[in-house]
């Protein structure tokens, strides 16, 4: 290690003011790591540099000195100007191992420059590792452990989130044995990485609410929703025959119905368990699915004004939306199942609109507590959101609810979430409360940072600090830190996916 300064007078346990050596000033940068060597104390201390700055003893800031109006005497001197520093004290080190900052380090001790991770034995434990401390090349591993206590990775748009989350999700797969399932807000971030671990969003199967949502949404028919879901459950118990035993030469047979054949009663036959399924077999057909709204809004007392608006918006604007529903093949359910085939499932949510959006993630997530609810099992699964601001925000509805309840009790049953977003202002309160671990970046606004500092220690980091990091800089901070201290992290190389997007789409 060099030797670049040394422990000036007011030393204190957390900061200790520095004298950098001439000679070592172009080699100390904001937030590199030291060693300070206090062989009075025969102790030790791990550190980072803050606030480096540089002073001119016969150039004071406030008064007037001889210097300024004497140009030649002040290019006369210019060795005079030196720079000071602070290490913000991290903690003693003892045979590698970290302890509490105690006491502070004497005057006139050494300030050591870590300049590779062999320069000091540091015993940081084992763990899913993003990247290296960004002038140390320490490495600073996050504890699977803390997987379930939750991850929220922050910054701007284009600050290297989603390729830190990559890095993360191949750290999960590659040294534990959690399962991964990713959202893919975009369809560009994930999906093209993992080709064959795809499912396409178009693919599934709402269930009749949401599906009830979309088509009122497309006909414009928000007010009328309360028509719309039930002749849905309608359509599905006579497309069923009344059971689960119709078959679709049976619908089809019967093409042509009475306004008696799709009707509230026959929906007491259905089993509801698992409805999506029965939705994903049969046929949708937007002309049968006309007459039970017609007959099912009748018997609920619809005014005929009311019946023929909805059946004539449906008509003209909901007939691609029904007809979509053929190809959809899937439930949430099924992708749980796959989660636990496969351990890693990437969904592209880019094919369908927010609304379904949000529906899958909310089912997807629901799936699995219904593990933990009715079967007490642990999931062991590692949700991920990118973009996650659309569906942890306090308008999100049912999505929010599924995620706030991961958040709060995640930690107990092994599922855990990360969360990435430009927008963690957009939070829920009680899902940002319950991130326990944070890896942040260059923020979109002061209001970001403000949210960020409500939640988390940032020792001492501010805005502006976080302005000048680049691309794929992050602070590691939180829980699952094992320095319980933000520390600079220059994220690893996420190369660009092999495969063109969408080429070898699902499976
Ligand atoms: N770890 C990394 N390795 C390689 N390139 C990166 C890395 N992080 C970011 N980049 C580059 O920066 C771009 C933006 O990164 P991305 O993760 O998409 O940002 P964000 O999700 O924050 O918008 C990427 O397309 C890539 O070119
Ligand atoms: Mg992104």
């Amino acid at each position: 290690m060099r030797s670049v300064g040394v422990v000036a007078s007011g030393s204190r346990s957390f900061y200790a003011p520095v004298l950098i050596y001439k000679e070592a000033e172009h080699l100390v940068r904001e937030e590199s790591l030291v060693v300070i060597r206090d062989r009075v104390a025969d102790k030790r201390y791990l550190g980072i540099l803050r606030w480096l700055t540089k002073m001119d003893p016969l150039l004071p800031s406030t008064q007037r000195s001889g210097v300024v109006d004497n140009p030649r005497l002040a290019e006369m001197a210019t060795n005079v100007p030196f720079e000071n520093s602070y290490v913000r004290i991290i903690g003693g080190l003892r045979g590698g191992k970290l302890e509490p900052p105690a006491d502070p380090p004497t005057p006139r001790s050494e300030v050591l420059l870590i300049e590779s991770p062999g320069d000091v034995a540091l015993d940081l434990g084992e763990g899913l590792i993003v990247g290296e401390h960004k002038y140390s090349g320490i490495e600073v591993p996050l504890d699977p452990k803390y997987l379930p206590y939750h991850i929220g990775v922050v910054g701007a748009t284009g600050t290297g989130k989603s390729r830190l989350v990559k890095a993360l999700i191949d750290e999960v797969l590659a040294k534990t044995d959690w399962r991964v399932i990713v959202f893919d807000h975009s369809g560009m971030d994930y999906v093209s990485y993992y080709p064959d671990r795809v499912v396409d969003s178009s693919e599934i199967m709402p269930d009749p609410p949401t599906l009830g949502e979309l088509l009122a949404e497309v006909s414009m028919l928000e007010k009328q929703l309360d028509y719309i879901v039930p002749s849905i459950y309608a359509y599905i118990a006579y497309a069923r025959g009344g059971s689960s035993k119709a078959t679709l030469e049976d619908f089809r047979r019967k093409r042509s119905l009475g306004p008696l054949d799709c009707s509230l009663e026959a929906v007491k036959d259905l089993n509801l368990a698992n409805v999506e399924k029965l939705m994903a077999e049969m046929r949708w057909d937007l002309d049968p699915l006309l007459r039970c709204v017609e007959s099912v809004s009748d018997s609920l007392g619809a005014k005929d004004a009311t019946k023929a608006k909805m059946v004539l918006l449906l008509r003209t604007y909901a007939g691609g939306l029904v007809e979509s529903l053929n190809k959809k093949k899937l439930t949430a359910g099924d992708l749980v199942k796959r989660i636990f085939e496969e351990r890693l499932l990437v969904v592209d949510l880019s094919t369908v609109d927010i609304g379904m959006r949000r529906y899958i993630v909310k089912s997807v997530i629901e799936g699995l507590w219904r593990l933990v609810d009715e079967r007490g099992e642990k999931p062991r699964t590692l949700v991920v959101i990118d973009e996650a601001h659309n569906y942890a925000c306090g308008g999100c509805g049912a999505s929010l609810r599924a995620i706030e309840r991961t958040a709060r009790e995640g930690r107990k049953w092994e599922i855990g979430l990360v969360l990435a977003s430009q927008r963690m202002i957009d939070f829920s309160t009680d899902v940002r409360n319950n991130v326990n671990t944070f890896y942040f970046s260059r923020l979109q606004t002061p209001g970001d940072f403000e949210n960020l500092k409500g939640v988390l220690d940032l020792g001492g980091i501010g805005y502006d600090t976080l302005s000048t990091l680049s691309v794929r800089e992050f602070f590691f901070a939180g829980l699952g830190n094992p320095l319980r201290f933000p520390i600079l992290v220059r994220v690893k190389e996420v190369g660009e996916p092999a495969g063109i997007r969408g080429a070898t789409r699902g499976r």
